[in-house]
């Protein structure tokens, strides 16, 4: 039976990246909000040979994952693997806007596909560098179950937890906060995952060269290479290779853990004294 993977973001950097490797072996279902892009994604994948097609789809709205699911299933195909690339930066919004996507939106892909998830299945949440290292105290983890059964609550607590330093980092600790919520959520779900036989990870980039990237690169995200081992952004290609082989069946024992691939950073973070 032919495989299919699910990649969230699927015209954003890291999920062409992943989906230009996982579609040498998996059919391919890309979900993105814009049809046009899609499209073109679509065109450029199926003329490297691989099989792809793709809906839109918010991730911030149950219905349309679900939709989604059903999208990728049709013609009785299984989604053994899902990719969730889709999130925004602080510079794309609001404190509430980053924190309903990042959060409530891996929620939503999370849910989807536990209910369908089978053996040898596995679903990789991307999350952050931004979501490491974070002073225990600073994060709001008191309010990360509501994420599940009161979104609202969890997404007010979230914003007010990310004024504390005033309203520049607004945004940006909402973001640090949304993506320390997904390495704990994805650790979290890995019983429930693994009682169907099936997997989930997380993988925290550090700063890769994609629009998003681009984005944040005079926002902080350059500064990261004061630390870093290596010093540059990482190519998408890169994180994919990670992402893409943590949703192949290849390592069947990797679940409830988050792999960090940020270069270095946080290394250098630790040793910055010594
Ligand atoms: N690029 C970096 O430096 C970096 C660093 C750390 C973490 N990340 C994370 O990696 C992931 C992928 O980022 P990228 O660099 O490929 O960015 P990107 O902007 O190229 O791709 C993100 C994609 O997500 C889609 N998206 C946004 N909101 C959505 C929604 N509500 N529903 C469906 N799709 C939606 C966008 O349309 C876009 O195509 C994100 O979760 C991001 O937070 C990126």
């Amino acid at each position: 039976m032919t495989k299919t993977a699910v990649i969230t973001g699927g015209t954003g950097g890291m999920g062409m990246a992943t989906a230009r490797i996982l579609g040498t072996d998996h059919r391919i279902v890309l979900a993105d909000l814009n049809q046009e892009r899609i499209d073109a994604a679509i065109v450029e994948l199926s003329a490297s040979g691989i099989d792809a097609s793709g809906t839109v789809c918010d991730i911030t709205d149950r219905a349309s994952v679900e939709k989604l699911m059903v999208f990728a299933e049709a013609g009785d195909h299984h989604v053994r693997a899902v990719v969730h690339t889709a999130g925004v930066s602080p510079q794309m919004g609001s404190a509430q806007f980053v924190a309903h996507i990042n959060a409530i939106g891996t929620v939503n892909v999370t849910e989807a596909f536990l209910a369908r998830a089978a053996e040898g299945d596995a679903l990789v949440n991307v999350a952050s560098v931004a979501g490491h290292g974070l002073p225990k105290v600073l994060v709001p983890s008191g309010a990360f179950p509501k994420a599940a059964s009161d979104p609202v609550a969890f997404e007010k607590i979230i914003v007010r937890r990310s004024r504390v330093f005033g309203k520049k980092l607004h945004s940006g600790l909402a973001y640090s906060f949304s993506k320390a919520f997904v390495i704990w959520y994805s650790r979290k779900q890995a019983a429930a995952f693994g009682a169907r036989g099936a997997r989930i990870v997380s993988v925290s980039p550090g700063s890769f060269d994609t629009a998003m990237g681009k984005l944040e690169a005079d926002h902080g995200a350059a500064d990261l290479l004061t630390f870093s081992a290596i010093k540059r952004f990482g190519k998408p290609e890169e994180v994919a290779a990670v992402l893409a082989f943590s949703a192949s069946e290849a390592p069947g024992y990797l679940t409830g853990t988050d792999i960090l691939v940020d270069g270095g950073t946080r290394a250098g973070q630790e040793f910055k004294k010594s």
